[in-house]
Protein backbone atom coordinates (compact mmCIF):
# COMPACT_ATOMS: atom_id res chain seq x y z
CA UNK A 1 0.00 0.00 0.00
CA UNK A 2 2.68 2.05 0.79
CA UNK A 3 5.75 3.22 -1.45
CA UNK A 4 9.27 4.03 -0.59
CA UNK A 5 9.41 7.48 1.51
CA UNK A 6 9.04 10.40 -1.18
CA UNK A 7 9.74 13.68 -0.79
CA UNK A 8 7.30 15.08 -2.72
CA UNK A 9 4.76 14.42 -0.69
CA UNK A 10 6.16 16.37 2.42
CA UNK A 11 4.22 19.63 2.74
CA UNK A 12 6.44 22.89 3.43
CA UNK A 13 5.73 22.16 7.25
CA UNK A 14 7.74 19.11 7.42
CA UNK A 15 10.72 20.21 5.00
CA UNK A 16 11.38 23.22 7.61
CA UNK A 17 11.47 20.88 10.56
CA UNK A 18 13.00 17.95 8.57
CA UNK A 19 15.47 19.95 6.69
CA UNK A 20 18.03 17.67 7.22
CA UNK A 21 15.79 15.23 4.56
CA UNK A 22 16.25 16.88 1.11
CA UNK A 23 15.92 15.20 -1.79
CA UNK A 24 18.66 12.78 -1.00
CA UNK A 25 17.86 8.88 -2.19
CA UNK A 26 19.76 7.26 0.05
CA UNK A 27 18.08 8.92 3.50
CA UNK A 28 14.29 7.74 1.57
CA UNK A 29 15.89 4.31 1.11
CA UNK A 30 17.14 4.82 5.18
CA UNK A 31 13.40 4.71 6.26
CA UNK A 32 12.09 1.46 4.38
CA UNK A 33 12.22 -1.53 6.03
CA UNK A 34 8.94 -3.11 5.82
CA UNK A 35 6.74 -4.67 8.03
CA UNK A 36 3.00 -5.74 7.58
CA UNK A 37 0.16 -5.35 10.58
CA UNK A 38 -3.40 -6.88 9.73
CA UNK A 39 -2.35 -6.36 5.89
CA UNK A 40 -1.50 -2.49 6.00
CA UNK A 41 2.57 -2.24 4.92
CA UNK A 42 4.27 -0.08 7.64
CA UNK A 43 7.64 1.66 5.81
CA UNK A 44 9.44 0.32 8.65
CA UNK A 45 8.92 -1.02 11.92
CA UNK A 46 8.50 1.88 14.03
CA UNK A 47 5.10 3.20 15.52
CA UNK A 48 4.88 6.28 17.45
CA UNK A 49 2.71 4.71 20.58
CA UNK A 50 -0.24 6.83 22.25
CA UNK A 51 0.64 9.51 24.28
CA UNK A 52 1.20 12.89 24.68
CA UNK A 53 3.34 13.28 21.45
CA UNK A 54 0.29 12.37 19.31
CA UNK A 55 -2.59 14.78 20.32
CA UNK A 56 -1.73 17.38 17.45
CA UNK A 57 -1.76 17.22 13.69
CA UNK A 58 2.06 19.19 14.36
CA UNK A 59 3.34 16.59 16.50
CA UNK A 60 2.14 13.90 13.38
CA UNK A 61 3.61 15.89 11.06
CA UNK A 62 6.74 15.76 12.56
CA UNK A 63 7.31 12.36 13.18
CA UNK A 64 6.14 11.48 9.18
CA UNK A 65 9.26 14.17 8.77
CA UNK A 66 11.21 12.27 10.78
CA UNK A 67 10.43 8.70 8.69
CA UNK A 68 8.02 7.66 11.54
CA UNK A 69 6.33 4.71 9.80
CA UNK A 70 2.80 5.11 11.84
CA UNK A 71 1.54 6.77 14.91
CA UNK A 72 -1.79 6.09 17.31
CA UNK A 73 -3.36 9.05 18.24
CA UNK A 74 -3.67 10.08 21.84
CA UNK A 75 -6.74 8.66 23.60
CA UNK A 76 -9.75 9.22 22.87
CA UNK A 77 -12.30 9.02 25.15
CA UNK A 78 -16.21 8.51 24.05
CA UNK A 79 -18.03 10.19 25.43
CA UNK A 80 -15.84 12.45 27.15
CA UNK A 81 -13.17 11.51 29.53
CA UNK A 82 -14.43 11.29 32.98
CA UNK A 83 -10.82 12.05 34.37
CA UNK A 84 -9.09 14.97 32.73
CA UNK A 85 -6.40 16.70 33.81
CA UNK A 86 -3.39 18.97 32.85
CA UNK A 87 -0.39 16.65 32.46
CA UNK A 88 1.76 16.03 35.74
CA UNK A 89 5.17 14.04 34.66
CA UNK A 90 8.53 13.21 36.16
CA UNK A 91 11.06 11.58 34.26
CA UNK A 92 13.94 9.87 36.99
CA UNK A 93 17.05 9.56 35.13
CA UNK A 94 18.89 7.44 37.48
CA UNK A 95 16.26 5.10 37.77
CA UNK A 96 15.45 5.15 33.89
CA UNK A 97 11.84 5.90 34.80
CA UNK A 98 8.63 7.97 33.62
CA UNK A 99 5.88 8.49 35.68
CA UNK A 100 2.75 10.41 35.74
CA UNK A 101 -0.38 11.01 37.52
CA UNK A 102 -2.68 13.26 35.20
CA UNK A 103 -2.59 13.31 32.01
CA UNK A 104 -4.94 15.27 28.87
CA UNK A 105 -7.22 12.46 27.14
CA UNK A 106 -8.69 13.45 23.43
CA UNK A 107 -12.82 13.64 23.71
CA UNK A 108 -14.64 12.47 20.89
CA UNK A 109 -15.01 15.33 18.28
CA UNK A 110 -11.18 16.04 18.74
CA UNK A 111 -9.89 12.34 18.51
CA UNK A 112 -12.08 12.38 15.03
CA UNK A 113 -10.74 15.87 14.02
CA UNK A 114 -7.15 15.36 15.06
CA UNK A 115 -7.31 11.71 12.57
CA UNK A 116 -9.14 14.19 9.61
CA UNK A 117 -6.23 16.65 9.55
CA UNK A 118 -3.74 13.68 9.47
CA UNK A 119 -4.57 12.50 7.09
CA UNK A 120 -5.10 15.10 4.94
CA UNK A 121 -1.12 16.19 6.27
CA UNK A 122 0.73 13.08 6.89
CA UNK A 123 0.34 11.15 3.16
CA UNK A 124 3.25 8.04 4.18
CA UNK A 125 2.26 7.69 8.17
CA UNK A 126 -0.24 4.71 9.01
CA UNK A 127 -2.85 6.54 11.41
CA UNK A 128 -4.13 4.87 13.90
CA UNK A 129 -7.34 6.22 16.49
CA UNK A 130 -6.73 4.88 19.62
CA UNK A 131 -9.78 5.21 21.99
CA UNK A 132 -11.63 3.83 24.57
CA UNK A 133 -15.29 3.93 25.37
CA UNK A 134 -16.42 3.56 29.75
CA UNK A 135 -19.94 2.24 29.82
CA UNK A 136 -20.85 -1.80 30.31
CA UNK A 137 -22.87 -1.13 26.84
CA UNK A 138 -20.87 -1.81 23.93
CA UNK A 139 -22.60 0.58 21.44
CA UNK A 140 -19.80 3.44 21.89
CA UNK A 141 -17.60 1.19 20.46
CA UNK A 142 -19.28 0.68 17.67
CA UNK A 143 -19.87 4.34 17.10
CA UNK A 144 -16.14 4.69 17.82
CA UNK A 145 -15.51 2.07 15.04
CA UNK A 146 -17.68 3.17 12.68
CA UNK A 147 -16.73 7.36 13.27
CA UNK A 148 -13.07 6.92 13.11
CA UNK A 149 -13.43 5.21 9.86
CA UNK A 150 -15.45 7.66 8.29
CA UNK A 151 -12.77 10.28 9.56
CA UNK A 152 -9.60 8.20 7.62
CA UNK A 153 -8.33 6.45 10.31
CA UNK A 154 -6.08 3.23 8.84
CA UNK A 155 -6.25 1.22 11.99
CA UNK A 156 -8.02 1.07 15.26
CA UNK A 157 -6.69 0.74 18.76
CA UNK A 158 -8.79 -0.35 21.45
CA UNK A 159 -7.48 0.58 24.59
CA UNK A 160 -7.98 -1.73 27.11
CA UNK A 161 -4.56 -0.26 29.07
CA UNK A 162 -4.86 2.72 30.52
CA UNK A 163 -3.51 1.90 34.47
CA UNK A 164 -4.45 5.25 35.16
CA UNK A 165 -8.17 5.31 35.22
CA UNK A 166 -10.80 3.32 36.93
CA UNK A 167 -7.42 0.34 37.65
CA UNK A 168 -6.08 3.58 39.60
CA UNK A 169 -8.79 4.43 41.31
CA UNK A 170 -9.93 0.58 42.26
CA UNK A 171 -6.07 -0.30 43.12
CA UNK A 172 -6.29 2.93 45.59
CA UNK A 173 -9.35 2.16 47.28
CA UNK A 174 -11.14 5.09 46.91
CA UNK A 175 -13.98 2.65 48.14
CA UNK A 176 -16.67 5.72 47.01
CA UNK A 177 -15.71 5.81 43.51
CA UNK A 178 -14.63 2.38 43.54
CA UNK A 179 -15.92 0.10 40.62
CA UNK A 180 -18.17 2.94 39.22
CA UNK A 181 -16.35 2.73 35.62
CA UNK A 182 -14.36 -0.03 34.12
CA UNK A 183 -12.33 0.55 31.69
CA UNK A 184 -8.36 0.81 30.57
CA UNK A 185 -6.48 -1.71 32.32
CA UNK A 186 -9.31 -2.77 34.70
CA UNK A 187 -11.01 -3.51 31.54
CA UNK A 188 -7.94 -5.09 29.94
CA UNK A 189 -7.87 -8.45 32.13
CA UNK A 190 -10.77 -9.71 31.49
CA UNK A 191 -10.89 -12.08 28.48
CA UNK A 192 -14.81 -12.01 28.29
CA UNK A 193 -15.30 -7.95 27.91
CA UNK A 194 -12.21 -7.52 25.51
CA UNK A 195 -14.16 -10.15 23.43
CA UNK A 196 -17.11 -8.68 23.26
CA UNK A 197 -15.62 -5.57 22.28
CA UNK A 198 -13.89 -6.75 19.79
CA UNK A 199 -16.64 -8.91 18.13
CA UNK A 200 -18.93 -5.90 18.43
CA UNK A 201 -16.64 -4.22 16.52
CA UNK A 202 -15.48 -6.02 14.08
CA UNK A 203 -19.51 -6.32 12.89
CA UNK A 204 -19.23 -2.57 12.29
CA UNK A 205 -15.79 -2.03 10.00
CA UNK A 206 -13.25 -3.98 8.00
CA UNK A 207 -10.27 -1.95 9.52
CA UNK A 208 -7.28 -3.91 11.15
CA UNK A 209 -8.34 -3.64 14.72
CA UNK A 210 -5.26 -3.35 17.54
CA UNK A 211 -6.31 -4.79 20.93
CA UNK A 212 -3.50 -2.40 23.13
CA UNK A 213 -3.92 -5.42 26.07
CA UNK A 214 -2.69 -4.29 29.57
CA UNK A 215 0.16 -6.58 31.67
CA UNK A 216 -1.14 -5.82 34.99
CA UNK A 217 -3.16 -8.89 36.00
CA UNK A 218 -0.03 -11.27 34.49
CA UNK A 219 -2.78 -12.44 31.89
CA UNK A 220 -2.00 -10.66 28.51
CA UNK A 221 -0.83 -13.64 26.78
CA UNK A 222 -4.07 -15.35 27.32
CA UNK A 223 -6.33 -12.27 26.78
CA UNK A 224 -4.22 -11.91 23.61
CA UNK A 225 -5.52 -15.29 22.84
CA UNK A 226 -9.02 -14.11 23.24
CA UNK A 227 -8.33 -10.85 21.35
CA UNK A 228 -7.52 -12.71 18.52
CA UNK A 229 -9.33 -15.30 18.15
CA UNK A 230 -12.27 -12.64 18.56
CA UNK A 231 -11.62 -10.56 15.45
CA UNK A 232 -7.72 -8.57 16.41
CA UNK A 233 -5.28 -7.78 13.90
CA UNK A 234 -2.85 -7.42 15.98
CA UNK A 235 -1.95 -7.21 20.01
CA UNK A 236 -0.06 -3.92 21.35
CA UNK A 237 1.73 -4.93 24.31
CA UNK A 238 2.59 -3.36 26.89
CA UNK A 239 1.34 -0.37 28.42
CA UNK A 240 2.83 1.68 31.66
CA UNK A 241 2.51 -0.55 34.85
CA UNK A 242 0.65 1.24 38.04
CA UNK A 243 2.97 1.68 40.91
CA UNK A 244 4.82 4.01 43.53
CA UNK A 245 7.70 6.47 42.30
CA UNK A 246 10.39 7.11 44.64
CA UNK A 247 8.78 8.32 48.34
CA UNK A 248 10.67 11.66 49.81
CA UNK A 249 11.17 10.19 53.33
CA UNK A 250 11.85 13.18 54.92
CA UNK A 251 8.87 14.66 53.75
CA UNK A 252 6.47 12.26 52.41
CA UNK A 253 3.31 14.08 52.69
CA UNK A 254 4.82 15.65 49.72
CA UNK A 255 4.79 13.79 46.47
CA UNK A 256 8.02 14.13 43.45
CA UNK A 257 5.23 15.41 41.32
CA UNK A 258 5.67 19.28 41.16
CA UNK A 259 2.32 21.34 41.38
CA UNK A 260 0.26 18.51 43.17
CA UNK A 261 -0.76 17.86 46.33
CA UNK A 262 -0.96 14.48 47.09
CA UNK A 263 0.59 11.04 46.43
CA UNK A 264 -0.58 9.12 44.15
CA UNK A 265 0.35 5.82 42.15
CA UNK A 266 1.57 6.96 39.17
CA UNK A 267 1.70 5.34 35.52
CA UNK A 268 5.14 4.02 34.92
CA UNK A 269 6.96 3.17 31.51
CA UNK A 270 10.39 3.63 30.07
CA UNK A 271 13.66 1.88 30.38
CA UNK A 272 12.81 0.05 33.22
CA UNK A 273 10.15 -1.46 32.08
CA UNK A 274 11.80 -3.46 28.75
CA UNK A 275 12.84 -6.70 30.62
CA UNK A 276 8.57 -6.85 31.55
CA UNK A 277 7.60 -5.92 28.12
CA UNK A 278 9.79 -8.18 26.40
CA UNK A 279 8.80 -11.29 28.46
CA UNK A 280 4.85 -10.00 27.40
CA UNK A 281 5.84 -9.84 23.81
CA UNK A 282 7.77 -13.49 24.31
CA UNK A 283 4.15 -15.13 26.54
CA UNK A 284 2.15 -13.97 23.69
CA UNK A 285 4.09 -14.89 20.81
CA UNK A 286 4.57 -18.73 22.45
CA UNK A 287 0.99 -18.69 23.27
CA UNK A 288 -0.14 -17.35 19.92
CA UNK A 289 1.93 -18.93 17.45
CA UNK A 290 3.64 -17.54 13.95
CA UNK A 291 0.60 -15.93 12.61
CA UNK A 292 -0.70 -13.24 14.71
CA UNK A 293 0.64 -9.95 14.74
CA UNK A 294 1.99 -8.11 17.83
CA UNK A 295 3.36 -4.95 18.22
CA UNK A 296 6.02 -4.50 20.52
CA UNK A 297 6.00 -1.79 23.01
CA UNK A 298 6.92 -0.93 26.18
CA UNK A 299 11.39 1.00 27.47
CA UNK A 300 12.53 0.97 24.14
CA UNK A 301 15.13 3.47 24.16
CA UNK A 302 17.01 2.23 21.53
CA UNK A 303 17.63 0.30 18.11
CA UNK A 304 18.99 -2.29 19.72
CA UNK A 305 15.94 -2.77 22.00
CA UNK A 306 14.20 -2.62 18.67
CA UNK A 307 16.07 -5.90 17.86
CA UNK A 308 15.43 -7.61 21.27
CA UNK A 309 11.74 -7.03 21.00
CA UNK A 310 11.82 -8.43 17.03
CA UNK A 311 13.99 -11.57 18.43
CA UNK A 312 11.10 -11.98 21.14
CA UNK A 313 8.35 -12.16 18.46
CA UNK A 314 7.45 -8.51 17.72
CA UNK A 315 6.73 -7.48 14.69
CA UNK A 316 6.54 -3.64 15.26
CA UNK A 317 7.58 -1.61 17.42
CA UNK A 318 5.86 1.19 20.06
CA UNK A 319 7.28 4.05 21.29
CA UNK A 320 6.50 6.91 23.56
CA UNK A 321 8.91 7.84 26.36
CA UNK A 322 11.73 8.47 24.38
CA UNK A 323 10.28 10.63 21.86
CA UNK A 324 8.36 12.64 24.88
CA UNK A 325 12.09 13.60 26.10
CA UNK A 326 13.82 13.30 22.91
CA UNK A 327 11.50 14.11 19.93
CA UNK A 328 11.11 11.77 16.87
CA UNK A 329 14.47 13.06 15.26
CA UNK A 330 16.49 9.95 16.80
CA UNK A 331 14.98 7.71 14.34
CA UNK A 332 16.92 8.52 11.90
CA UNK A 333 19.90 6.99 13.70
CA UNK A 334 17.88 4.18 14.93
CA UNK A 335 17.03 3.34 11.23
CA UNK A 336 21.36 3.72 10.35
CA UNK A 337 22.27 1.38 12.98
CA UNK A 338 19.70 -1.22 12.90
CA UNK A 339 20.74 -2.01 8.84
CA UNK A 340 24.28 -1.19 9.66
CA UNK A 341 23.70 -4.21 11.95
CA UNK A 342 21.16 -6.00 9.98
CA UNK A 343 23.94 -5.91 6.83
CA UNK A 344 26.86 -7.46 9.55
CA UNK A 345 24.47 -10.45 10.83
CA UNK A 346 23.34 -11.21 6.84
CA UNK A 347 19.80 -10.01 7.65
CA UNK A 348 17.63 -8.98 4.98
CA UNK A 349 14.05 -7.78 6.30
CA UNK A 350 12.93 -7.02 9.31
CA UNK A 351 10.67 -10.57 9.80
CA UNK A 352 14.01 -11.92 9.96
CA UNK A 353 14.70 -10.62 12.85
CA UNK A 354 11.38 -12.06 14.48
CA UNK A 355 10.89 -14.71 17.13
CA UNK A 356 14.49 -15.45 16.54
CA UNK A 357 14.78 -15.81 20.44
CA UNK A 358 11.65 -17.89 20.84
CA UNK A 359 13.30 -21.03 20.63
CA UNK A 360 16.43 -20.20 22.30
CA UNK A 361 14.71 -18.86 25.77
CA UNK A 362 14.58 -22.50 27.67
CA UNK A 363 12.74 -23.55 31.03
CA UNK A 364 14.79 -23.67 33.88
CA UNK A 365 14.62 -27.06 34.10
CA UNK A 366 16.47 -27.22 31.14
CA UNK A 367 19.54 -25.32 31.13
CA UNK A 368 23.09 -26.14 31.16
CA UNK A 369 25.71 -24.81 34.04
CA UNK A 370 29.24 -25.40 33.40
CA UNK A 371 31.68 -25.92 36.71
CA UNK A 372 33.71 -22.95 37.68
CA UNK A 373 34.67 -20.23 39.87
CA UNK A 374 36.01 -16.86 39.70
CA UNK A 375 39.83 -15.36 39.87
CA UNK A 376 40.91 -11.86 41.04
CA UNK A 377 44.14 -10.38 38.68
CA UNK A 378 46.11 -9.23 41.81
CA UNK A 379 47.48 -6.60 39.71
CA UNK A 380 44.05 -5.04 39.04
CA UNK A 381 43.04 -5.69 42.84
CA UNK A 382 43.44 -2.12 44.60
CA UNK A 383 42.18 -4.16 47.53
CA UNK A 384 39.32 -2.17 48.51
CA UNK A 385 37.70 -5.01 50.25
CA UNK A 386 34.24 -4.96 48.32
CA UNK A 387 34.30 -8.60 47.46
CA UNK A 388 35.18 -9.86 50.72
CA UNK A 389 31.81 -7.68 52.25
CA UNK A 390 29.66 -10.28 49.59
CA UNK A 391 26.77 -11.44 51.92
CA UNK A 392 26.31 -14.68 50.13
CA UNK A 393 29.71 -15.64 49.75
CA UNK A 394 32.81 -17.25 52.10
CA UNK A 395 35.53 -17.93 49.16
CA UNK A 396 36.49 -14.45 49.33
CA UNK A 397 39.77 -13.06 51.55
CA UNK A 398 41.74 -10.39 52.03
CA UNK A 399 45.72 -10.70 51.76
CA UNK A 400 48.37 -8.11 51.69
CA UNK A 401 48.54 -9.35 47.71
CA UNK A 402 45.05 -8.04 47.32
CA UNK A 403 41.68 -10.30 47.22
CA UNK A 404 41.93 -13.69 47.03
CA UNK A 405 39.45 -16.28 46.24
CA UNK A 406 39.39 -20.09 47.13
CA UNK A 407 38.00 -21.67 44.10
CA UNK A 408 37.01 -24.96 46.30
CA UNK A 409 34.56 -22.45 48.31
CA UNK A 410 33.34 -20.61 44.96
CA UNK A 411 29.96 -21.26 43.63
CA UNK A 412 30.06 -19.47 40.45
CA UNK A 413 27.72 -17.01 41.29
CA UNK A 414 29.32 -14.39 39.69
CA UNK A 415 28.26 -11.48 41.70
CA UNK A 416 31.69 -10.38 42.73
CA UNK A 417 32.52 -9.48 38.93
CA UNK A 418 29.69 -6.87 39.63
CA UNK A 419 30.47 -5.68 42.66
CA UNK A 420 34.65 -5.37 41.72
CA UNK A 421 35.00 -1.61 40.15
CA UNK A 422 38.36 -2.57 39.10
CA UNK A 423 36.81 -5.14 36.43
CA UNK A 424 39.92 -7.15 38.68
CA UNK A 425 37.94 -10.43 39.13
CA UNK A 426 36.75 -12.86 35.91
CA UNK A 427 35.05 -16.45 35.83
CA UNK A 428 37.10 -19.41 34.97
CA UNK A 429 35.11 -22.03 33.06
CA UNK A 430 35.90 -25.93 34.28
CA UNK A 431 34.46 -27.60 31.04
C1 LIG B 1 2.35 10.32 29.57
C2 LIG B 1 1.87 9.09 28.87
C3 LIG B 1 0.61 9.06 28.29
C4 LIG B 1 0.16 7.92 27.63
N1 LIG B 1 -1.07 7.93 27.04
C5 LIG B 1 -1.50 6.83 26.38
C6 LIG B 1 -2.75 6.83 25.70
O1 LIG B 1 -3.42 7.86 25.63
N2 LIG B 1 -3.17 5.69 25.09
C7 LIG B 1 -2.41 4.55 25.13
O2 LIG B 1 -2.82 3.53 24.57
N3 LIG B 1 -1.20 4.51 25.74
C8 LIG B 1 -0.74 5.63 26.36
N4 LIG B 1 0.49 5.61 26.95
C9 LIG B 1 1.26 4.36 26.95
C10 LIG B 1 2.30 4.36 25.84
O3 LIG B 1 1.70 4.36 24.57
C11 LIG B 1 3.21 3.11 25.95
O4 LIG B 1 2.42 1.96 25.76
C12 LIG B 1 3.91 3.01 27.30
O5 LIG B 1 4.32 4.27 27.76
C13 LIG B 1 5.15 2.10 27.24
O6 LIG B 1 6.05 2.49 26.22
P1 LIG B 1 7.32 3.48 26.48
O7 LIG B 1 8.15 2.87 27.56
O8 LIG B 1 7.99 3.57 25.14
O9 LIG B 1 6.73 4.78 26.91
C14 LIG B 1 0.97 6.77 27.58
C15 LIG B 1 2.24 6.81 28.14
C16 LIG B 1 2.70 7.95 28.77
C17 LIG B 1 4.10 7.94 29.37
S1 LIG C 1 36.33 -5.63 44.68
FE1 LIG C 1 37.92 -5.83 43.13
S2 LIG C 1 39.42 -4.31 43.68
FE2 LIG C 1 38.13 -4.55 45.46
S3 LIG C 1 39.19 -6.10 46.69
FE3 LIG C 1 37.73 -7.19 45.41
S4 LIG C 1 38.90 -7.76 43.61
FE4 LIG C 1 40.07 -6.20 44.65
S1 LIG D 1 31.62 -16.11 42.03
FE1 LIG D 1 30.16 -15.89 43.72
S2 LIG D 1 30.79 -17.53 45.11
FE2 LIG D 1 32.50 -17.25 43.71
S3 LIG D 1 33.81 -15.80 44.71
FE3 LIG D 1 32.49 -14.59 43.41
S4 LIG D 1 30.79 -14.03 44.76
FE4 LIG D 1 31.88 -15.70 45.75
Amino acid sequence: MFSRFDLSTLTSFDKIIGKWMTGNNIKDDLFYLPVRIGGVELKNPFVVASGPTTKRVDQLQQAEGSGWAAASIKATFNPVPYMNYEPRYRWLKREKLHTFTAEYRLDMEQGLRLVEEARKKCKEMVIIANYSYVHPDLNGWQEAARRFEAAGAQMLELNFCCPNMSFNVDVSLHESKKGRHSSGASMGQDENSVRLVIEKTREVTDLPLIAKITPEGGRIAEVSRVAYGAGAAAVCSVANRLGLPPIDIWNYKKPIYNLQGQNSMGCLSGPWIKPLALRDVYEIRRLVGAGPAVIGTGGVASWKDAVEMMMCGADSIGVCTQTMLFGFRFLEKWMKSLKDYMEQMGFKNAPDLRDLLLEEIRPATELTFWPGYAEVDPVKCSSCSLCVEIGHCNAIVMTDDGAQIDSELCDGCSTCIDICDRNAITMVENR
